[in-house]
């Protein structure tokens, strides 16, 4: 069985990693904008890809593609300064622009709500996804949106990645507020899940056309062995890691044994009966599950002296990652079966069949692959060529994989490759580079010119994935 006749290629972004005017245009600041201010940083999306000034550009690139569908975030302090009350009509006017250039190149505009750019007012004001006041102001936030651009957009993802924007803001204090609180990261998680699921509830009784859901990253585990205490290991992992968020979501429950060990820990956050009912509603009424896929995990037993969290790889010299993992829980070890790239993700098309398969048998939703790429050092020779033949490589064996898992059932709507053009990487400054579209960010000209790739997922496109 092929790809749908209906099947959206497309490609993503968000708005901090390429929009750059990060203070022009009646923007407010956002908390990325404070972080990477911060003494010591030393890139910032003060800039990025100028996407907010050429957009036109790329989005006549995108046309030039073929793209079905382009996947893109809307700043919220871009359009409510400080995250709530008064609308920006410069903002709301820059999206508009966008999502009629996009309508007019044939181009389904795909809306994410929230890629991590939270208005500095609100963390200032109550510690943003700490408190719980955040579901409210969010809901209003994504109200305002569907009245603005449900006329156009048709594809709404409400969070992207909340699984990392917690974990990375509130435990391992990588990501801004840049705490290192495990009850916190709960807390602020939970929120984050009201908070998509108002924002459902909000969208289907306000009658508004179209689908929705949320982008989890989602890192499917295999067991290192099948010794019970590996195999324990996993099942510890997958109900602290991928169950843990996509139940939540499109299921409305916290997993059993994750629940057991946060109490245990006396780091469970305060779940009400009637917080759970609201995720439980919305559970119901999302129309897909959005996952960002990248790599898999290989879970093994960590015993209570193991080891802990050992930082990720952000140098992009490959074999630096060492085992990182929650002592006396589970840990990631290498898998040797697999590749890994420069920042040392496994590369592993199989596991996103298998992560299809499972997500279609346990939720039984269409699914949205929202991300999918390969981060690497890209380079452009003498005569202005990128040869990124590797990209094309990775994504053939990914598209590959989705079509298998097509082929064994799974309902799939749309597959989006990280990134467009290349862009910030939160962690990594712009030297990691996605996409198919080359920026030049070394020269400052920031002169858009089209990588090998490009061609290539023009032919996979015209032919439905046939040609690849
Ligand atoms: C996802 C995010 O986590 O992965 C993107 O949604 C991000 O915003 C992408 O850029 C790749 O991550 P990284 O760290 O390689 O830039």
């Amino acid at each position: 069985m092929a790809f749908r006749d209906d099947f959206l290629w497309g490609s993503a972004s968000a708005a901090y990693q390429i929009e750059g005017a990060y203070k022009t245009g009646g923007k407010g600041p956002s908390i990325w904008d404070d972080w990477t201010h911060r003494p010591d940083r030393t890139y910032n999306g003060d800039v990025a890809c100028d996407h907010y000034n050429r957009y036109l550009e790329d989005v006549a690139l995108m046309k030039e593609m073929g793209l079905k569908t382009y996947r893109f975030s809307i700043a919220w302090p871009r359009i409510m300064p400080s995250g709530t009350g008064a609308l920006n009509p410069e903002g709301v006017d820059f999206y508009n622009r966008l999502i009629d250039a996009l309508v007019a190149a044939d181009i389904v505009p795909m809306v994410t709500l929230y890629h991590w750019d939270l208005p500095l007012e609100l963390e200032n004001r109550y510690g943003g996804w700490a408190n719980k006041a955040i579901v409210a102001d969010f809901e209003a936030y994504a109200l305002a949106c569907f009245e603005l651009f449900s006329d156009r957009v048709k594809h709404w993802i409400v969070m992207n990645e909340p699984n990392i924007f917690t974990g990375l803001g509130y435990q391992l204090g990588l990501h801004p507020p840049g705490l290192m609180d495990t009850a916190l990261y709960l807390k602020a998680f939970h929120h984050t899940a009201l908070a998509h699921a108002k924002a459902v509830i909000a969208f289907k009784s306000g009658g508004y056309e179209g689908l929705i859901g949320s982008s989890i990253a989602y890192s499917p585990s295999y067991a290192a062995s099948e010794q019970q205490a590996d195999l324990d290991a996993k099942a510890m992992y997958d109900a602290c890691g991928p169950d843990w968020f996509i139940d939540s979501y499109y299921k409305g429950i916290y997993p059993e044994l994750a629940v057991s060990h946060y109490k245990a820990m006396g780091v469970m956050p305060e779940v009400l009966e009637a917080d759970m009912a609201i995720l439980k509603e919305a559970g119901k009424l999302c129309d897909f599950i959005g996952i960002n896929y990248y790599q898999t995990s290989l879970i093994a037993h960590n015993p209570l002296d193991g080891v802990g969290f050992s930082g990720m790889n952000t140098s992009g010299k490959k074999g630096t990652q060492s085992e990182s993992g929650v002592k006396g829980l589970y840990k990631h070890v290498k898998n040797e079966r697999l590749k890994y790239t420069d920042w040392d993700w496994a590369i592993d098309p199989e596991g996103l069949q298998m992560g299809l398969e499972l997500l279609h048998e346990k939720y039984g939703l269409p699914i949205v692959i929202s991300e999918n790429g390969l981060g690497a050092y890209d380079e452009m020779d003498a005569s202005g060529v990128v040869n990124d033949g590797y990209r094309i490589e990775f994504l053939k064996e990914h598209i590959l994989a989705a079509e298998r898992a097509v082929a064994n059932g799974v309902d799939l709507l749309a597959y989006c490759t990280w990134s467009f053009t290349d862009l910030l990487s939160w962690l990594n400054g712009y030297k990691k580079r996605y996409g198919f579209v080359y920026v030049d960010i070394e020269n400052g000209t920031l002169n858009r010119s089209k990588k090998q790739s490009f061609e290539w997922y023009k032919k996979v496109i015209e032919s439905n994935g046939k040609v690849l």
